[in-house]
């Protein structure tokens, strides 16, 4: 196609450089963004009737035309020419061969930048929502797998040391609360992005009486953009659902590291079902958890994209450049990515055996040296001290080759005259557990209450817990 052939070719007598032509387009990705296209067309060419712009019989022809294009650009086996540019251009493209040069009508007042502000609008609100089923479809599982496992122990770590038990629901929980602090972040991101920009054309605002608020209700909008500077040039709306992207694969990541970690030989606390593993090419003998280490490694992939955005719009001078079209591949690929983790993470987890009996049976007594300190705070000693007078009978039993719970009252008693038989059954699984009963905590009873706190919030959400 030559310069001068194109809608913009007016200005130009020579011909674009084919690779400009394809360096310049995005049709290859923002294709994604046909439908809201058509949609914000529609409400566009109504919005010129109202005007004065179009006639009724004008505009009916137009949103006709705009449902053929969509039917017919949709088709899966549809081919975009490099050469239309984007998808704006590829629908009015089409439109004008459909109805003729009425077609050429539809952009009055309209620029490119404000238009594919809207649809990255309704496309962040449609992706989110989509996203947020799957986050939901998540959280459910995590709540059958906490219902299940209401009764397994295991070890709790810091700093991959044995620290305290903790109920499996507990810990499954713990992601729950993650999750549902993800979702209120696209939350924001979309609440945030929740305003109309057309009407403000290129970057100055339009000059045509264009009704503004009746387009942002008929697209489903709280409001309009009150600045068209601002409204053509900002992303940051992608931004933050990036961001917010970024941090639930963080959240993902930490637990595939845990149970890549409790799937080895080694802890034997988890095994994955055959369907989400993979084997060895040369050891027989290898079974993979290739699905967690994939949700673990592509959190780098939606960090790459957050960070892509970030650095093309650094310092990019307002308003609109054409660095903004590089916004769109980085959006899409982290939705998708995170789509995809959430989807194989949630299935992981949901058909995991969990080995109850190699948790709890790895819990070393060692863990419970908190509790005979807890008792001696009871019995009125200073908490530093009984720290110190516990971590003396720890290093004593580790020097002669004891667990804790090998001691005797007397061994106790040679380090604190305060020890009696109660401190000894202190030292058991479920007594320490059952001392945490406090909010939050991962007593069995607090964690009943946990349990359902995150029914509540699955129920309120029409997701079945
Ligand atoms: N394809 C462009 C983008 O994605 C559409 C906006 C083009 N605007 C312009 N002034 N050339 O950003």
């Amino acid at each position: 196609m030559s310069g001068s052939d194109k809608a913009w070719g007016g200005r130009f007598s020579g011909a674009t450089a084919e690779l400009m032509e394809r360096f310049n387009a995005s049709i290859g990705f923002d294709r994604r963004l046909l439908e809201v296209d058509v949609a914000g067309s529609k409400v566009y060419a109504r919005a010129l009737e109202r005007a004065g712009l179009l006639t009724a019989p004008e505009c009916a022809r137009i949103l006709e035309g705009l449902d053929r294009v969509l039917r017919e650009l949709s088709a899966a086996d549809h081919e975009f020419d490099p050469a239309v540019e984007d998808v704006h251009m590829a629908v009015e493209a089409r439109l004008t061969e459909i109805v003729g040069p009425l077609g050429g009508k539809l952009h009055a007042g309209r620029s490119r930048n404000d238009q594919v502000s809207l649809d990255e609008r309704l496309y962040l609100r449609a992706a989110a929502a989509a996203i947020g089923g799957r986050i939901r479809r998540l959280q459910a599982v995590l709540v059958a797998s906490a219902q299940d496992h209401r009764k397994t122990v295991l070890p709790g770590y810091t700093h991959l040391q044995q620290a305290q038990p903790i109920l499996f629901s507990h810990y499954a929980l713990s992601l729950f609360w993650a999750l549902d602090r993800d979702l209120g972040r696209l939350g924001d991101a979309v609440g945030r992005s929740d305003r109309m920009p057309l009407g403000s054309g290129a970057l100055a605002g339009s000059a045509f009486p264009l009704d503004r608020e009746f387009m942002a209700r008929e697209l489903g909008f709280a409001g309009v953009t009150p600045n068209s500077l601002d409204a053509v040039s900002d992303r940051d709306f992608l931004l933050e659902a990036l961001a917010a992207l970024s941090i639930l694969m963080m959240h993902l990541s930490r637990y595939c590291e845990d149970l890549v970690l409790f799937s080895s030989a080694e802890f034997g606390f988890v095994e994955l079902d055959d369907a989400w593993a993979t084997g060895s090419s040369m050891m027989p003998q290898k079974k993979n958890p290739d699905s967690l280490e994939l949700v673990r490694g592509k959190t780098g992939r939606v960090y790459g994209d957050l960070v892509s955005l970030l650095t093309a719009m650094k310092g990019l001078g307002l308003t609109y450049g054409k660095d903004l079209q590089e916004d769109k591949e980085p959006v899409f690929d982290a939705f998708d990515t995170a789509s995809d983790c959430l989807d194989v993470f949630a299935s992981a987890w949901e058909t995991m055996k969990v080995n109850a009996g190699r948790m709890a049976g790895a819990v070393d007594a060692g863990a419970l040296a908190t509790e005979l300190a807890d008792f001696l705070v009871e019995t009125g000693v200073p908490f530093r001290e009984a720290h110190r007078v516990v971590g003396a009978v720890v290093r004593e039993a580790a020097a002669g080759g004891h667990a804790l719970t090998d001691l005797t009252l007397a061994d106790l008693r040679a380090h604190h005259p305060a020890f009696d038989e109660q401190a000894l059954e202190r030292l058991d699984l479920r007594a320490s557990l059952a001392r945490r009963n406090i909010e939050g905590g991962t007593g069995p009873a607090a964690v009943e209450r946990q349990l359902l706190q995150a029914r509540e919030i699955l129920a309120e959400a029409g997701t079945e817990g």
